[in-house]
């Protein structure tokens, strides 16, 4: 069984890999106007502490899961537990496809909107409304993007997944500082950056830790076994507990990064950085014209490109959940896998495409009880898969080492690659997370969530 399983060659791939999951559209497309919406580093202090206190112990579970099963999410909680905890792997697959559905989305505008800046094209911010509910472009985008996802997936792990992630990430690394250290030159940078990093604790309420913490969970791309399907093709002799801490600071450094990065770009136009979704398709490409032709030109396409890079190494993992649960569940062949997963997720998209203005019903799609206003369809399944059902994934994941595969096993499979680790801190740290810590909050914040959004109890 686990001879004829794929591995990442070594630490360095399988870091690229993961990190290159966990850095996406959720860092540098929507980190910033989080920010912007929860009081600059208000949203950011509350982000931070989910990240390491709650989410880095539940994600080097998961891929110590994913590499004691061996098997991908859907099937890693059988071997390790009881049968039953399968719905929990396979609600997690279910997530992956309905975010991808509506994540590919995103990432074809972002090809799209690189093509215009390379044609010159910054009046395109402006018709950004026009433009997403122009269905045959973006629908022509989305598919390409898609097939660049399920093309390197078709190659594997080592020579698909592995292999463009090694290339992409330094890559994006590089962009991503050159763009921060180009923004912080400009006028009216200081401003930026002080609204990025001056806390508003007035805007501070239960929906920005509430989105806060659906932001880490989404931006360390865990609860739905995405790292625990890349933790099956780990090798025994890594040390997940560093390589999981190095995924985590790639992760929030570079969301830390393009704060730096858009805060100064947006500042320096003395614009109000609360537009929400539209912040980066919106705001920016008028920022790049008034750089001139040619530097707007080179700017504004390296920055739509930083995007792409980003989420294509994100989209590959999470197409590579539904395929690797068809190959090892159903045992289908890796290349017929994943264009069949790749139809059903453009076809699932398709709502979410509708309803930014082209079709009325999937636009005001659903109205939460208490709300104000209705969402469209992205939203709603955003809602749904990113901000509620990964934290509760997380939550299961939390109650299943340490009650039902236990929390011995678990720091047995750590302690592999690091013989010392259960006599650490770390350790200490780690079990004490996720037995006290986790479930607690996890589950009020998920109740909560339910009860407030869904049914229009009025909790906090
Ligand atoms: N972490 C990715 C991002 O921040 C999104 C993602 C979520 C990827 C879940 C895989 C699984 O953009």
């Amino acid at each position: 069984m686990a001879a004829s399983r794929s591995t990442f060659t070594n630490k360095f791939g399988f870091i690229a890999a993961a990190a290159g999951s966990a850095v996406g559209l959720g860092n540098i497309w929507k980190f910033p106007f989080e920010v912007g919406k929860g009081g600059g580093s208000a949203f950011l202090i509350i982000y931070l502490i989910f990240c390491f206190v709650l989410c880095y112990p539940i994600l080097v579970t998961e891929i110590a899961i994913g590499r004691r099963s061996q098997k991908s999410a859907a099937m890693a909680f059988r071997p390790l537990g009881h049968p039953r905890w399968s719905i929990v792997g396979i609600l997690g697959v279910f997530c992956g496809v309905v975010i991808l559905s509506f994540y590919n989305i995103v990432a074809g505008w972002v090809l799209g909107y690189f093509v215009e800046m390379l044609l010159g094209n910054f009046a395109i911010g402006q018709q950004f409304g026009e433009y997403v509910n122009d269905i045959a472009e973006v629908g022509g985008y989305t598919l390409a993007f898609l097939i660049a996802t399920a093309y390197i997936v078709s190659q594997g792990v080592t020579k698909g997944i592995e292999k463009a992630s090694k290339i992409l990430m330094p890559v994006l690394i590089a962009i991503i500082l050159v763009l921060t250290v180009y923004a912080m030159t400009l006028d009216g940078a200081l401003d930026g950056i002080t609204f990025y990093l001056v806390p508003d604790f007035t805007k501070l309420n239960l929906n920005v830790i509430y989105r806060a913490l659906g932001q880490s969970f989404f931006s360390l791309s865990l609860g739905l076994g995405a790292l625990m399907t890349y933790g099956s093709y780990l090798s025994r002799k890594e040390n997940i507990i560093s390589a999981g801490a190095m995924i985590t600071f790639a992760d929030v450094g570079i969301a830390f990064l393009a704060g730096l990065m858009i805060f100064p770009f947006v500042f320096s136009q003395g614009i109000e950085p609360e537009g929400g979704a539209g912040l980066i398709f919106m705001t920016m490409p008028g920022i790049f014209e008034s750089m001139g032709p040619t530097l707007g030109i080179a700017v504004g396409s390296l920055f739509f490109l930083l995007l792409a890079f980003a989420a294509l190494t994100s989209t590959i993992s999470l197409l590579e959940l539904p395929v690797a649960y068809l190959v090892d569940k159903h045992k289908v062949k890796r290349k017929y896998a994943v264009w069949y997963a790749a139809a059903v997720i453009f076809l699932l998209g398709i709502p979410s495409m509708l309803g930014n203005g082209y079709s009325e019903y999937f636009t005001k799609f659903i109205t939460y009880v208490g709300a104000e206003q209705p969402v469209n369809f992205m939203d709603f399944v955003t809602d749904v898969a990113s901000n509620t059902l990964l934290p509760f994934g997380g939550l299961m994941v939390s109650i299943f080492s340490i009650y039902i595969w236990k929390r011995r096993k678990l720091f047995r499979e750590l302690s592999h690659g690091y013989p010392e680790f259960p006599r650490t801190f770390i350790a200490r740290y780690i079990g004490f997370t996720l037995q006290y810590i986790c479930p607690p909050v996890l589950g009020a914040i998920f109740i909560i969530t339910i009860l407030e959004i869904f049914f229009g109890v009025k909790i906090i």
